[in-house]
Order: C-alpha cells, then structure tokens, then sequence
C-alpha cells in the first residue's frame, strides 16, 4: 500500500500569529494537506509561538541580538530549519530578511505573504506607505522568496479597497481578512501542484 505523506511546512512569525492560526486550522481540518512540523520566530514570546505551543507544534526562536552578526543569524537560522526537512518554509508576518545563506538553502520552496499589492509598498510598513501614499486600492500578495526585499514570483494577489477614514490598523485588518484565505489555498495550490 502506498502511504499517503502530508508535505512538511516550517512556518517563521514574528508577530500575533493569525495568518499561522488560518494555516493550522487548515491542516486540522483537512483543507490543507500539510504537517506544521515546526513555528520559529525571531522573537521570544509572540503570540505566534503560544498559538503554535496551543496546538501541539514545536517552536523555535533564532534570536538575531544573540549573533554577532547578520550571517551568523543566518547561518543559525538556516541549520535549524534544514534540520526540519521542510517542503515548504512560509514566512508568515515574519519580520526579518532571510538572507542569501537561508534562501539558496530552499530553492523555491520558500513564500512569503505581503499587505500590499507587490510591486507597490514592499518592506516592513507596508499598509502605512500605502495609506500616505493615498492609493484607494491596496491589497495583498503571496510570493516566492528570492534574494530581494519583497521582489520574488508572485504566485497570488488580492485587492483590497481603501476607505476614506481608514486608520493603519483598520486597513492592515481588513487586509488580513482578505490574506489569510489566499495564503492557505495558495499554499494548498502548491502542494497539490508538487504532490
Ligand atoms: C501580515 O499582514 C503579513 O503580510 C505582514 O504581517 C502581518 C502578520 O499578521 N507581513 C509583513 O508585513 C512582512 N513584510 P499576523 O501576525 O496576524 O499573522
């Protein structure tokens, strides 16, 4: 008898932790054919790592203040996840640049969920910029990793509309509304396409 195997997913979050609840809920409930095998952060004591620790999952946190230096991290980071054997990495609301060390460690295996509609607004404010730059639709994108800031093959986008009295919070958490379903039948799209 052939054994089905659920593909292997190490998810990196640096923040409260809800587009990683949308993925674990995914893959209780069948929706996503998936094993969280691991959460990591960049820092202790997020939301994330207690929503991963509240469903059982092992966590990992690779602090960069504890290197002394961007490669070192790197380095850290990249050992502890290939000793994960991922098929998939998704960096979910995970703060950090993952360098060239990490990314030519997991050729197009890593994706990465962006507020914005990419190429517009990348980095780490990207509902700020847009909401000052005045655009009336934003969005949000999940991409394929590469050596840039933000600048890797889209794979999914959705737009969002702006409202006239948005605040940052108001906008990013619509947005979220709208990113969690993409990235959770996205990444389901790429395990079905690699099965
Ligand atoms: C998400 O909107 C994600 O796109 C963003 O952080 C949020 C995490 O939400 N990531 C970035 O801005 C990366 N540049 P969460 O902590 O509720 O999952």
């Amino acid at each position: 008898m052939v054994r089905h195997v659920s593909a292997r997913i190490v998810v990196l979050a640096s923040g409260s932790g809800s587009l990683l609840q949308s993925l674990i809920d995914a893959a209780d409930a069948g929706t996503l054919d998936a094993q969280i095998v691991a959460v990591g952060s960049d820092t202790a004591g997020v939301v994330a790592i207690d929503r991963a620790a509240a469903a059982g999952i092992a966590t990992f946190v690779e602090d960069p203040t504890a290197y002394p230096d961007r490669d070192e991290w790197n380095r850290a980071i990249t050992a502890r996840v290939l000793e994960l054997d991922p098929d998939w990495i998704v960096s979910a609301g995970f703060m950090r640049i993952l360098g060239p060390t990490f990314v030519d460690s997991f050729p197009r295996q890593i994706i990465n969920t962006h507020p914005a509609l990419l190429p517009a607004f990348p980095g780490a404010h990207a509902v700020r910029d847009a909401l000052r730059y005045g655009v009336t639709v934003t969005g949000c994108t999940v991409h394929l990793v590469d050596h840039g800031v933000d600048t890797g093959p889209i794979l999914a986008q959705v737009a969002v509309d702006v409202l006239p009295d948005d605040t940052e919070e108001s906008l990013h958490e619509r947005i979220k509304e709208r990113e969690r379903p993409l990235l959770v039948a996205t990444l389901a799209q790429l395990i079905g396409e690699h099965a």
